[in-house]
């Protein structure tokens, strides 16, 4: 039974490829449904007007089994947060427009939430939570930030990718390894059995805290075809070793960004988001950064680091609190 003075939030995920909802109770997750949509993987990327279509048949039973395992009623919910921007827009269109009519007939707020924000704010999700002001690390398929978080509605960025994301660079090195899409994972997975230091790539010399990497694919390029003239089966002789010198040199390319914006700021509470957060690499030289520099190291668990609604559902709880609504005629939007 619902407390009178609880806060219930519906949380709604539909960027990309993964149709999420989850339900949050006083800032706690009580349930987080992802409907991962497998139809892209045989055409090597996500498929827009497919995606939309997922979306579409997914919505109705992603929403109905998160509210059900949260073992509550509908008519609990006191708000509905939705990812409004950025990502692919049809499919954004469908989470908003479910988002939209259900908030209409329940007749309770709508919270629109952008999508990187709740990256961040994922953080939040599990104790023991970061202090604030906390430095995170944003990494995932279509974008690589370092984001000031001063509180969980005031962020400031303070450094991005000028080109390709982080996950693009591992997915794109994927592909030219011949490895299915998303190739992240799987460049993580080889890269275990992997020397790291076997292959050198050359890091991008980029002013500031933004970062680069589509020098770093070229360079993967060249360096795939110089090597496949002399001996054709190179990838497969030396699958372990690329994967592991790919993902060492963007590894690399992150960390020293971060160390630099943790010296810049003077800010040691480092947090770490994003899908590509879940590469295990990673996460083990973030860790030992953190140990080296004295930093108080923050990683979400796996589940919370790819893309979900239980990010979207927390973000709207602390956007709730500070009576932040969205009118119903808001609309998603493809860009930030
Ligand atoms: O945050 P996310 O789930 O979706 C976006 O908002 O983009 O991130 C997806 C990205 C993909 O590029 C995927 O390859 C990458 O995260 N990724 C990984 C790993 N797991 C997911 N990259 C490297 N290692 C991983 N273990
Ligand atoms: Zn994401």
């Amino acid at each position: 039974m619902k407390k009178k003075e609880e806060v219930y939030i519906l949380g709604i995920e539909s960027s990309c490829d993964e149709t999420s909802a989850s339900v949050c109770v006083d800032g706690k997750i009580i349930s987080n449904i992802i409907a991962t949509q497998s139809i892209h993987a045989e055409y090597g990327g996500v498929v827009p007007e497919l995606a939309s279509r997922a979306h579409m048949q997914n919505i109705v039973p992603v929403v109905d089994k998160a509210i059900k395992d949260a073992g509550i009623a509908l008519t609990d919910i006191d708000a509905i947060g939705f990812t409004q921007a950025p990502g692919l827009i049809g499919a954004l269109l469908v989470g908003a427009g479910f988002a939209k009519s259900m908030a209409m007939s329940l007749n309770i707020p709508l919270i629109a939430v952008h999508h990187m924000q709740a990256h961040v704010i994922s953080n939040l999700i599990e104790d023991p939570k970061p202090t604030f002001p906390f430095l995170c690390l944003t990494v995932s398929g279509g974008h690589t930030q370092i984001v000031l978080c001063k509180d969980p509605i005031n962020m400031e960025i303070l450094g991005e990718t000028i080109d390709d994301a982080a996950g693009e660079a591992f997915d794109k090195a994927a592909k030219m390894l011949g490895l299915p899409y998303p190739g992240g994972p799987l460049v993580d997975k080889y890269a275990q059995q992997g020397d790291p230091k076997r292959f050198l790539f050359p890091e991008p010399q980029i002013p500031d805290l933004n970062f680069s990497f589509s020098g770093v694919k070229t360079s993967i390029l060249y360096f795939l075809q110089k090597n496949i003239k002399e001996d054709a089966d190179f990838i497969n002789n030396n699958l372990n070793d690329i994967c592991a010198s790919v993902q060492h040199c963007i590894v690399q390319i992150l960390l020293k960004k971060l160390k630099k914006a943790s010296l810049q700021t003077g800010i040691k509470n480092i947090c770490l988001a994003g899908g590509v957060s879940a590469n295990k690499g990673l996460r083990s030289a973030l860790v030992e950064m953190g140990q080296k520099q004295h930093w108080k190291v923050h990683i979400p668990s796996m589940v919370y680091c790819t893309d979900n609604a239980a990010m979207i559902a927390i973000t709207g709880y602390y956007k709730h609190l500070e009576g932040m609504q969205s009118p119903l005629s808001v609309s998603a939007s493809a860009r930030g």
